[in-house]
């Protein structure tokens, strides 16, 4: 398989990129400076394309059998809170031009509307102006685009080595204060994504409870 990665030089970006290459498909890794694609591979092929941008995104996603997006506010002085929603607008009017069915967005545990009470629910609000608010609406788009889309949110992601295991929960609650690794992150999108699973659904994933010390 063919897969486009948009946000390929990014931590996760990484990791999705090492497994895809593991398992033997081809990637077209976007990102808005390429040469900050680590890995080297002649089955990356490597291109320039801005979320912000429709005419790079619709143009790096030709030839893609499938789209991973992991896109995430790296400036914080960038005024633009609409990262996830303006990038997806233009991610799926590529894969539309294309023909291109199966999307998998990397979203945040955060863009669930959970009941969350005293402080945590003020720091909540905040972000979910900041951040979430701009997620939630992009689970939306993409869900009703009459694509293949499985959105997977992700809670605190970090950077230790991979377990093998997670827990998944089909739907959009899953406890706060829960972590995964970007390794099992990128192993269960690429699971998804051979298996065909999980589609036209928001997922949750975490490390296992007790998985970790
Ligand atoms: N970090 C967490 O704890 C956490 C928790 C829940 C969900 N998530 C989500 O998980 C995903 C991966 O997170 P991460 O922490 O591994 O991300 P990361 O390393 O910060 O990577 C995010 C990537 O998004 C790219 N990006 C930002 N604006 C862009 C634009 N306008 N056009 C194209 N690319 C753009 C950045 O590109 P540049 O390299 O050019 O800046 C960066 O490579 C993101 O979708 C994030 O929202 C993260």
């Amino acid at each position: 398989m063919r897969v486009a990665i948009l946000g390929a030089a990014g931590k996760t970006g990484y990791q999705l990129i090492t497994e895809a290459l593991e398992r033997g498909h081809d990637i077209i890794g976007i990102a808005r400076t390429p040469e900050n694609i680590a890995l080297q591979s002649p089955r990356i092929t490597k291109l320039q394309g801005d979320a912000f941008d429709r005419q790079s995104i619709v143009d790096s996603l030709a030839g893609a059998d499938a789209v991973i997006t992991s896109v995430g506010k790296t400036d914080l002085r960038d005024k633009r809170f609409n990262l996830n929603t303006a990038g997806h607008e233009n991610v799926l009017a590529g894969m539309q031009k294309h023909g291109i069915r199966r999307l998998i967005p990397i979203s945040s545990i955060g863009a669930s509307k959970l009941p969350r009470k005293g402080i945590r629910r003020n720091v909540y609000l905040f972000l979910r102006r900041k951040y979430y608010g701009d997620m939630n609406d992009m689970e939306v788009q993409v869900l009703n685009s009459g694509l293949d889309v499985t959105v997977v949110r992700a809670p605190y992601l970090h950077n230790g080595p991979a377990l093998n295991a997670y827990e998944v929960v089909v739907g959009d609650v899953l406890p706060a204060g829960r972590a995964v690794s970007r390794k099992d992150l990128a192993k269960f999108i690429f699971d998804t994504l051979d298996n065909g699973s999980y589609g036209q659904s928001i997922v949750s994933i975490a490390d296992p409870l007790g998985g970790r010390g």
